[in-house]
């Protein structure tokens, strides 16, 4: 395949190639290491991180749609001392760099889990979770206000010398003005889509199938609306962007980069295809190949 360069930079995180996984969807790396080579991956992003151990919201707790699934897993995780103790050292052993994705329920939280995780060593990003709600404000998610969203990338950002992605939502009216909050609040980069807000109802039982009610939409069904989001996002902002939301296939990464994603990340595709990071790598090798791309970089925000 020639001298293809695959390397890319995500907001001073340096990456062999552009794959990562979407938190939540890949465990915390190490259960896949019976079927992929983990040091292949251009990082592993881990399972959502909070300060407290959580159980999680009852069951059922997804369901699968047409094109993709809900889930409404809420937050279940060890938390973050036993993650740093159980899960880390293991972790440190692949030669990938390994993403933590935070949590918290107030802004305080997201400030101590960034200190907390700035000592560890073995860390070699945050990325920040703001699809959580503000319970001290009743609720309202972080990231569907640029003031709470801002607020919770400075505590972050003040408390950590490590690269800081922060991930947005995609249940706003205009994206582009959550991007440019959080870039001055001095996110390094961005990644989106996080789910969308959705649910189904069982007829038979005339109940809605999720406990939880509502849940978030992932999988292809979404994929449209992360690619119209990343596109306006790499024009809006001057930050690298961690593109995901229905990624299947290689084509599918191929149209995240063009649309301006410097990297890309697998989600609900490795509930059906344990292989598919190392699948998608694959397919874009071959089509920087086929294209006669020499350089992967080449790609980023070539559709606009
Ligand atoms: C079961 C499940 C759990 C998830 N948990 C988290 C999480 O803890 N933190 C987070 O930021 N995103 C979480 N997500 C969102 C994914 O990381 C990703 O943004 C979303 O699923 C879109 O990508 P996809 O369509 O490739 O799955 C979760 C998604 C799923 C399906």
């Amino acid at each position: 395949m020639g001298n293809l360069n695959l390397q890319v930079n995500l907001g001073g995180l340096a990456m062999k190639n552009p794959v990562t996984t979407a938190s939540g969807t890949f465990g915390f790396g190490l259960e896949f290491a019976p079927f992929i080579d983990l040091n292949r991956l251009g990082a592993i992003v881990v399972k959502g991180t909070t300060l407290e151990p959580r159980e999680g919201n009852p069951t059922p707790r997804m369901a699968e749609t047409p094109a993709g699934m809900l889930n409404a897993i809420g937050l279940q995780n060890p938390g973050v001392e036993a993650f740093i103790r159980d899960y880390l050292p293991p972790l440190r052993q692949i030669d990938t760099p390994v993403i933590v994705n935070l949590s918290g329920n107030s802004v305080e939280d997201y400030g101590r889990l960034a200190s907390i995780l700035d000592g560890a060593d073995g860390v070699a990003a945050l990325e920040v979770n703001i699809s959580c709600p503000n319970v001290k404000q009743g609720g309202i998610q972080f990231g569907t206000l640029p003031a709470s969203a801002a607020a919770v990338t400075r505590a972050v950002r003040e408390n950590t010398q490590k690269p800081v992605i922060v991930k947005l939502s995609p249940n706003v009216t205009d994206i582009t003005e959550m991007a440019r909050a959080v870039v001055d609040a001095g996110a390094d980069a961005l990644a989106l889509i996080n789910t969308l807000l959705g649910m189904d109802i069982d007829i038979r039982t005339r109940r809605p199938v999720l406990a939880n009610i509502f849940g978030g939409l992932s999988g292809p069904a979404v994929k449209p609306v992360a690619l119209r989001m990343i596109y306006q996002v790499y024009k809006a902002v001057n930050v690298p962007i961690l593109g995901m939301g229905g990624i299947m296939n290689g084509q599918d990464a191929i149209a995240f980069m063009l649309a301006g994603a410097t990297a890309i990340a697998v989600g609900t595709a490795n509930f059906t295809n344990p292989r598919a990071t190392l699948d998608i790598l694959d397919g874009i090798e071959e089509y920087c190949d086929r294209e006669g791309v020499r350089d992967v970089n080449e790609l980023i925000g070539a559709a606009h």
